[in-house]
């Protein structure tokens, strides 16, 4: 490791979540010693820690017994509904989760980085870089924002903001988008996806390696680490359904206003990726690339 030069101690909030869990496996296969955190014991890698964000005085009992030298903090309440319709609980675990975080890594002296989102961006513009202003739309990426906004207020941080994410397995009790995919065209069964909505989806190992980069250089700031390619959600349905050999007819293109969500979504909340290109040896990685990798990596499991 170019900046540690020791086997180091890597604490994973989130551990048993869709990237969390890759992350805690990627670093273990590279001799961190992991720690992985979360507030229900599911799929985890290295020592678990049985750990409620929301919850101050253990947060600070559990840094004070591990004292990590890096924390990656990817805890959320992720689903964007739920947090429109309970503030109070987003706000509880994604923002003072996140000042408990902080709080707790700035006296363990521990290198802090923080997963944020796209939603912090309206969706109004698009393929949007890391000076552009955030504007969120709704709760879930207010509450990740204000997150933001305490993780910056630290002299030293990572934040890095990934976009869709989607792997090989089910975690934290979800299947993910492609697999979900995947699962319903093998099936023969219709879906029907939007046509107005772009983003830019990751990979959840594509985004473990960035972050392992990131970790084992030290590197600071904030960074747009998700996928390279901006994508409607039909035409990332259809790359899918491609790169996996089923049949594209089953995909019925429909438009976001079929559909009643709670939480407003924006439209276009597609990344520049073009500073990690700059300053990664691990790149972000175009949709046929990654999505050749998800294949590899089904096929080895
Ligand atoms: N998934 C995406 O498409 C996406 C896109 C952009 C950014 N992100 C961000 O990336 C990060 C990782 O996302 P992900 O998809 O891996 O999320 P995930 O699969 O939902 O995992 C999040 C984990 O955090 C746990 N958690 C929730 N409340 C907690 C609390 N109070 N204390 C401790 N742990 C708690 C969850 O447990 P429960 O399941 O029991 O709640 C879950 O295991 C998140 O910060 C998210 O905001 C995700």
């Amino acid at each position: 490791m170019e900046a540690w030069g020791f086997s180091l101690k890597l604490l994973i909030t989130g551990a048993s979540g869709l990237f969390g869990s890759k992350l805690a496996q990627m670093a273990l296969a590279r001799n961190f010693e992991v720690y992985s955190a979360d507030i229900q014991s599911r799929t985890f890698y290295g020592q678990f820690v049985l750990l409620d964000i929301s919850e101050k005085l253990k947060v600070h009992e559990a840094f004070r017994s591990i004292r990590p030298d890096v924390v990656v903090h990817a805890a959320s309440l992720t689903d964007v509904d739920k947090c429109e319709m309970n503030k109070e609980l987003a706000w509880k675990i994604n923002v003072e989760g996140t000042k408990n975080i902080v709080e707790a890594a700035v006296e363990t002296g521990s290198f802090l980085l923080y997963i944020s989102t796209d939603y912090v961006f309206s969706g109004r513009k698009g393929s949007y870089k890391e000076t552009d202003v955030p504007h969120p739309i709704n709760y879930y990426g207010t509450t990740k924002l204000k997150a933001e906004e305490i993780v910056k207020a630290q002299s030293e941080y990572f934040i890095a903001r990934p976009s869709v994410i989607y792997g090989s397995a089910p975690a934290a009790g979800k299947v993910n988008f492609a697999l979900w995919l995947i699962e319903t065209l093998q099936k023969g069964e219709r879906v029907k996806i939007v046509t107005d909505q772009w983003n830019s989806p990751t990979l959840n190992t594509n985004l473990a390696e960035m972050i392992l980069e990131v970790i084992e250089r030290h590197l600071t700031g904030i960074y747009h680490l998700c996928g390279a390619t901006r994508v409607s959600r039909l035409e990332f349905a259809q790359k899918i359904a491609d790169a996996f050999g089923l049949d594209k007819r089953l995909i019925d293109p429909t438009s976001s206003s079929q559909f009643t969500w709670v939480a407003l979504r924006p439209m276009d909340s597609s990344l520049d990726t073009s500073k990690a290109q700059r300053a990664l040896k691990c790149k972000p990685l175009g949709m046929a690339e990654a999505l050749g990798k998800l294949k590899l990596e089904l096929s080895q499991k």
